[in-house]
């Protein structure tokens, strides 16, 4: 029988989901568990480029734990474990930023974007983040790579870092591809369609969040700028808040932009989108419920957690030290 493929993904322990992070990845995620043999890691070592309240961050660890878990990931079916607790993550990253160059990661769009947002706080961990991003991907041999939009620059430079070790040492890391889905790969923002939907926005109403009420959906979708043609039609260029309201009920009710096109015309602005609110809170009513009882029980998602770790650090012993010892350690 020949073996399932891997994946590995993960999403940063900050906090504040939003519907951009659900939709461009969780979502995508639940589906691939049957298929592959998943590894779906919470990115704790990589939030400390920014500074972060320690007990917040332990918080934000266990509750996406839970959130993994409310969303469809099943612990049984999927390996879930946190990055600070498989030691290779961060020896292998040592090792590949060695052979990682200035030129290329300053290159990174995130790192710019960040080094103006973060200019009294540019340390060296916002520089080598893709090396340790690179790092959690070959580690697992992953075939795929469920990602955002935005992470693909990150692929592309986890390839060329695996590319060029194989090129000194011979074959060792796999080359793996990223799994961009077709829609919901880059969420807009609802009060500026034309950048992503963003944890970080300041206006509260660009994004929705995970944890939010009903009526705050529903007031969100309701305000989500739109043009003035009151008329449901994708056209990314020049109406972006519209087709960004149809990708969302799109990828929600799985249906394509012509079949919205057609069970939305001659419906105006305002009944649509009440329908995508409303769309948006059915789903992430059940998961919520699902979320407020998995969190009153930390003994359980430490259960997951513990067994994930472990079958981690199994996962990845190997193949350090088959880095460890072409680049000339003393392994043994
Ligand atoms: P993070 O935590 O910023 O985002 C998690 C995932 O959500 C996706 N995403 C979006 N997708 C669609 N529309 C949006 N508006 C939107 N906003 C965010 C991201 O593309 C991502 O897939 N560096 C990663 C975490 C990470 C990782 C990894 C991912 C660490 N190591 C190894 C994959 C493999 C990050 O910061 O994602």
């Amino acid at each position: 029988m020949e073996s399932k493929k891997i994946i590995l993904s993960g999403i940063q322990a900050t906090g504040n989901l939003t519907l951009g992070n659900y939709l461009g990845a969780l979502n995508n995620w639940t589906q691939m568990q049957d298929k592959y043999d998943c590894y779906y890691m919470i990115a704790d070592l990589h939030t400390l480029t920014v500074r972060r309240n320690p007990e917040e961050l332990r918080k934000n660890t266990l509750s996406l734990i839970a959130l993994y878990i409310a969303a469809g990931l099943d612990p049984k079916k999927n390996t879930i474990f946190i990055q600070s607790h498989v030691p290779a993550h961060s020896q292998l990253s040592w090792i590949l930023n060695c052979y990682t160059y200035m030129g290329e990661l300053s290159r990174m769009t995130q790192y710019k974007d960040k080094a103006t947002k973060h200019p009294d706080n540019l340390n060296s961990g916002l520089f080598n983040y893709p090396v340790l991003m690179a790092s959690d991907i070959l580690l697992y041999n992953a075939d795929l790579v469920p990602v955002g939009e935005d992470q693909r620059q990150h692929l592309e430079i986890t390839r060329d870092i695996a590319e060029r070790f194989n090129s000194i040492y011979g074959e060792t890391f796999k080359i793996p591809k990223a799994y961009v889905g077709k829609d919901g790969a880059r969420i807009m923002g609802l009060q500026d369609p034309t950048s992503k939907m963003s944890k970080s926005a300041e206006n509260e109403l660009d994004k929705v969040l995970l944890t939010d009420t009903p009526e705050l959906i529903i007031k969100k979708f309701k305000k989500a700028i739109t043009d003035s043609e009151n008329k449901v039609k994708y056209d990314k260029e020049n109406k972006p808040g519209i087709s960004n309201l149809m990708v969302i009920y799109g990828v929600i009710k799985n249906k394509s932009m012509d079949e919205i096109e057609k069970e939305f015309d001659g419906v105006g602005y305002g009944d649509f989108k009440k329908t995508v609110g409303e769309a948006v809170v059915e789903r992430l009513i059940p998961m919520q419920e699902r979320y407020n009882e998995l969190i009153n029980e930390p003994e359980k998602l430490k259960a997951i957690y513990q067994q994930g770790d472990k079958r981690a650090i199994v996962k990845t012993a190997d193949l350090l030290k088959e880095v460890y010892r072409k680049v000339g350690l003393v392994v043994d």
